[in-house]
């Protein structure tokens, strides 16, 4: 009889990096899809948004510096480390950036992400976004438990979360360093079968 060795993975290593980053549709008709090149502009005039700059404190300087960002998050998808996707309007208009990021295979975990642009706040877009990441995520995939840590002065991102279904969990005391100093942070979770 042969014995395992190790408590099995909750997700076979080479499930995914070997295999296209999936587009994923959100209800409401938003598309989900892997960054594009001409994205940079987008991308990079995100991070002038006061809302965006507050919360986000690695930020690209230059679209070359945006490009390898993007490399970056194509390497991830190809090394099993995250999934990175542009938020869109029929896979052409940038409306803002969701990701699920520290796969851990393992365990069955990742940590979700996201911005919007300003125009596009208050539609549902963040939390229609990262329900689509979410079901993907648990439901196709297989991951067990999915975290998400927000500032706990950004409310906002916070009704988010409760919204999608990320319980509180907890506040990580002086857990993040801003541009104004450390803040607490809220730490969610979402859990199979909540
Ligand atoms: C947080 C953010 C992603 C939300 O995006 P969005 O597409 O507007 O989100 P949704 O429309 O799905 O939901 C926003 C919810 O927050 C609520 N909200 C917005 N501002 C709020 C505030 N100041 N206080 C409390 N709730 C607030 C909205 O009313 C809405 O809840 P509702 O549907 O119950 O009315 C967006 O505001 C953003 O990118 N902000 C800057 C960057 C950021 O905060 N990133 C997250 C870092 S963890």
């Amino acid at each position: 009889m042969t014995r395992a060795l190790s408590t099995p993975p909750v997700i076979a290593s080479g499930s995914l990096g070997g295999s296209p980053q999936p587009v994923l549709a959100t209800t409401g008709g938003l598309l989900l899809r892997p960054w594009e090149e001409a994205d940079a502009p987008a991308f990079l005039s995100a991070y002038q948004d006061d809302g965006i700059r507050r919360w986000h404190t690695r930020r690209p300087a230059t679209e070359p510096q945006v490009r390898e960002w993007f490399d970056a998050y194509r390497q991830d998808w190809k090394h099993e480390k995250g999934g990175h996707w542009a938020i869109t309007r029929d896979g052409v208009e940038v409306l803002g950036r969701i990701a699920l990021r520290g796969f851990d295979f393992d365990d069955g975990m990742a940590s979700a992400a996201y911005w919007v642009l300003s125009a596009a706040r208050g539609a549902g877009v963040a939390s229609r976004s990262l329900l689509a990441v979410t079901t993907w995520a648990l439901d196709e995939i297989g991951f067990h438990r999915l975290e998400l840590d927000h500032s706990t002065r950004n409310p906002a991102s916070c009704r988010v979360a409760t919204k999608s279904g990320y319980l509180l969990e907890g506040t990580k005391r002086s857990a993040a360093v801003h541009d104004d100093g450390r803040h607490d942070m809220h730490l969610h979770a979402r859990v199979r079968g909540d």
